[in-house]
């Protein structure tokens, strides 16, 4: 397949012209000791839409994916997104059927994530750009 040119790719004018939310909860399963191919593609793709929001994780996998949420939070910092502590784990063999106390941890990371989510909107004027 020949190389696209720019043009034939129709991209549009601007791109992010909006911010679309104040917070995010990134749902990541664990692929070789990593997230998935597919968020981290996500995440590149977009940047000014990151800058200045709160996030949280739920992860999943054999050990709960907590491998994969260590990654994200590196990348968390470039991206100017403030990742919160709590976060919820879900073992594959033993969490997907209803426990309460893993509502608990469903709620606690997302207060903080809400909280986190409006402190920041001060800081959400015009998109700072990659530095
Ligand atoms: C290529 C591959 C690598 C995986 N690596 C890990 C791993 O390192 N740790 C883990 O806990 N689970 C691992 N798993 C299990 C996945 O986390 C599990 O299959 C999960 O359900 C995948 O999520 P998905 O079906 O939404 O893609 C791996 C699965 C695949 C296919």
């Amino acid at each position: 397949m020949l190389p696209a040119q720019l043009v034939d790719l129709d991209p549009p004018l601007l791109d992010e012209v909006m911010p679309a939310f104040d917070a995010y909860v990134f749902v990541t399963p664990e692929y070789n000791h990593s997230t998935s191919g597919a968020l981290k593609n996500a995440l590149d793709f977009l940047y000014a839409e990151w800058n200045n929001k709160s996030a949280g994780f739920v992860s999943y996998g054999v050990n709960g994916g907590t491998r994969a949420v260590e990654h994200l939070r590196l990348m968390m910092g470039e991206l100017q997104i403030a990742d919160v502590r709590a976060q919820v784990t879900l073992r594959l063999l033993t969490d997907f059927r209803p426990a309460a106390q893993q509502e608990n941890a469903v709620d606690t990371m997302l207060d903080q994530v809400i909280a986190w989510g409006l402190a920041l909107r001060p800081l959400r004027g015009p998109a700072l750009g990659r530095g």
